[in-house]
């Protein structure tokens, strides 16, 4: 059975950092096949990651009627480009979703999206799902089974409760996520608990500021260059080992 890993939160809570660092996570405790999804239309999961070319799902979904030979159904075709566009790295597969649909109808076409990215998730183990803020890919049903649900989210009030409505869509879609936990990311300064949330989230965890981080983000680097003795991979790494299975 596979199980998908999700990233949701406000823009700049540091989901791509930490949906990376669950796939070098992964890769390290060789939990493998793994699945990177980037459904962020701002693609920054592929340089964490150190992919440097890759095509997106919505190229392929966007030109799908044109571009399907005759004599091929729209199911074999869709089913050929994704193989296709799944970039292939060490110890995990990238696929990049790419910018939301346009105005024109894609219903036929995202119907058997879905059911191919299902068919395909079958194939790995773990799905890393790096979200966007909008929850597009959710709230259309492209993406519509999450095991454990991480909702990240910075000291900053609007990042909260940016976290909180993510919480509440989730519960209208009627999405039950085996784990779902509020991570509080980038800590600058003590803060005080957020007790008031546990009744919603099975955790509550704190991350800290990582200098690491920042100064890999600066420089342009992967995950996989970030120091073995950083902060956050000790305090996320025990997260992920309590909780994932
Ligand atoms: N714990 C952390 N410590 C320091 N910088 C962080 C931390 N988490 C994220 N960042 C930085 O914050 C910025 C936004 O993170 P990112 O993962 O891109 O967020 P998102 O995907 O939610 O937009 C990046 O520059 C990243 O390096
Ligand atoms: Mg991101």
């Amino acid at each position: 059975m596979s199980h998908f890993i999700v990233f949701a939160g406000k823009g700049g809570t540091g989901k791509s950092t930490l949906a990376a660092l669950t796939v070098r996570y992964l890769r390290e405790k060789n939990l493998m096949p793994v699945l990177a999804v980037d459904a962020d239309p701002n693609f920054c999961l592929p340089e964490l990651l150190e992919i440097s070319s890759f095509e997106t799902l919505a190229e392929i979904r966007d030109t799908a009627l044109q571009r399907k030979p005759d004599g091929m159904s729209l199911d074999e075709w869709l089913e050929l480009e994704i193989n296709r566009i799944v970039e292939e790295s060490e110890g995990f597969d990238l696929l990049v979703m790419g910018r939301p649909e346009g105005s024109g109808c894609y219903c036929a076409v995202n119907n058997v999206l879905k059911r191919i990215l299902q068919d395909i998730s079958e194939k790995y183990k773990y799905i890393v799902v790096d979200n966007e803020a909008g929850m597009e890919h959710i709230s259309r049903g492209i993406l519509n089974k999450i095991n454990f649900l991480f909702i990240i989210g910075t000291p900053a009030k609007s990042s909260i409760q940016a976290a909180l409505r993510i919480n509440e869509l989730i519960k209208e879609l009627n999405i039950v996520p085996k784990k779902k936990i509020f991570i509080i990311n980038q800590i600058m300064n003590r803060i005080e608990e957020q007790e008031e949330f546990h009744k919603e989230f099975k955790k509550i965890v704190y991350l800290n500021f990582d200098e690491n981080i920042k100064e890999l983000s600066e420089k342009g680097k992967s995950i996989f260059s970030l120091q073995d003795d950083s902060s956050i991979i000790k305090n996320f790494y025990s997260l992920l080992e309590e909780e994932i299975d």
